[in-house]
């Protein structure tokens, strides 16, 4: 499976500094091939537009939004419609992370509409799950990441199950790992993402097998070569290190 390599650079960059990254990153990717590579930006939305026009010549590169709302149009003050991101060019869409979740308190079933309705829409989603630290140290690992992914998959209809594979992805992403610099341990990236397959093999079946997991939390240049390559892990959710380009570069050479 080619392994996706993805930035959310979270609410850091202003236009101009997003379209000075994007000289440099595409000076740099020009260079070179990555054809075992899938590079995706979750930049603001205010960047998406500038990042596309950036991005549309080069092979295997795509953005997509933070977050949305999941209807087209409507009297929803402050919020953003797939149709309006179609518009910008993004092609994914982040869903579930820790950050909506626990500070704009998004519950399982909120979560759950927005993965159907952007993947009604057209969108690619990927979906983020992950325990806090408190929830770890009270041995609930298993029964939050069912929990957050079951509720997401189990909205979905069933005839569009063995269409996921190239539309769906799952980041876990431990809460605790997210911004700390403490970056979970082989063991647990292994047992998490051995645990999020077995859910997806329930739900989906075969092609459970074709779904990414990436993981995400405290994913730097230096431990990027040894978590791209234990079982189960097919991807990198990059936060903090994808806002400077040139760190960004050497996780995907990883
Ligand atoms: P950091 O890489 O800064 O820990 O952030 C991870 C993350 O939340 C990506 O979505």
């Amino acid at each position: 499976m080619q392994k996706i390599i993805a930035a959310n650079w979270k609410m850091y960059k202003t236009r101009a500094q997003a379209t000075q990254y994007a000289s440099e990153f595409t000076a740099s990717l020009r260079k070179k091939s990555y054809d075992d590579r899938l590079i995706l930006v979750f930049p603001p939305f205010t960047a998406i537009h500038d990042l596309c026009q950036h991005f549309s010549d080069l092979p295997g590169l795509a953005v997509g939004a933070q977050n949305f709302y999941p209807a087209n149009e409507g009297a929803f003050t402050g919020e953003i419609s797939p149709n309006m991101l179609h518009d910008v060019g993004a092609q994914w869409l982040l869903v579930g992370h820790s950050e909506r979740r626990h500070i704009m308190e998004e519950s399982s079933d909120f979560i759950a509409r927005k993965v159907s309705s952007g993947l009604d829409y057209g969108f690619k989603i990927m979906l983020c799950v992950g325990e806090t630290l408190a929830e770890r140290n009270a041995g609930k690992l298993v029964s939050i990441l069912d929990e957050q992914l079951r509720s997401a998959i189990a909205s979905l209809p069933e005839h569009i199950h063995k269409n996921l594979p190239g539309r769906f992805a799952v980041a876990y992403e431990p809460v605790w790992a997210i911004g700390t610099g403490r970056v979970a341990g082989s063991t647990e990236v292994i047992e998490a993402h051995a645990q999020l397959r077995q859910v997806l093999e329930c739900y989906l079946g075969k092609v459970a097998a074709d779904i990414p997991l990436l993981y995400g939390g405290s994913v730097k240049p230096e431990n990027a070569p040894l978590l791209l390559g234990l079982d189960n892990v097919d991807g990198l959710l990059v936060g903090g290190a994808s806002l400077e380009a040139q760190s960004f570069l050497q996780i995907i050479e990883a």
